[in-house]
């Protein structure tokens, strides 16, 4: 890592069809690569920040999955139980003949809603998960 007047430079590795998908973005937006990334890593600063908070916490957290996966509906579901003191509710969406999307409302303690998240990160047919979690004062 290499510091200069107030800037850090770094460098990272990325899949090459990422980096493509990303330069294509970056050129429409009219941005270059360093601005991009710096309004990237202040996204994911944002959206991670309630998980460094104790207390309450509440929110939403969207998961899609496969559900023709073996065993991933089951995983799921038993994955669930196990946090159903944070869960309050379960709406299921069935996309389309495979993949299925669930919007887990939750509410309790942040450090157990961030092992949910997690756990839900991990889990077997698990395509993309979304949240967006607020602290309680
Ligand atoms: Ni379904």
């Amino acid at each position: 890592m290499e510091e200069k007047k107030g800037v850090e430079r770094f460098s990272i590795s990325v899949e090459p069809d990422l980096v493509r998908e990303f330069d294509s973005i970056v050129e429409r937006l009219n941005l270059n690569r360093s601005k991009a990334i710096q309004q990237a890593m202040r996204l994911f600063l944002s959206e991670h920040y309630w998980s460094k908070i104790e207390g309450e916490s509440a929110g939403a957290i969207v998961v899609v999955y496969d559900h023709g996966i073996r065993l991933a509906e089951e995983e799921l579901t038993d994955l669930q139980h196990g946090f159903r003191e944070v869960i309050n509710s379960v709406l299921h969406i069935h996309i389309d003949e495979r993949n299925c999307l669930e919007i887990i409302a939750v509410r309790g303690e942040a450090v157990k809603v961030k092992e949910l998240t997690e756990a839900l990160e991990r889990s077997k047919g698990v395509k993309q998960i979304k949240h967006t979690i607020v602290t309680i004062e």
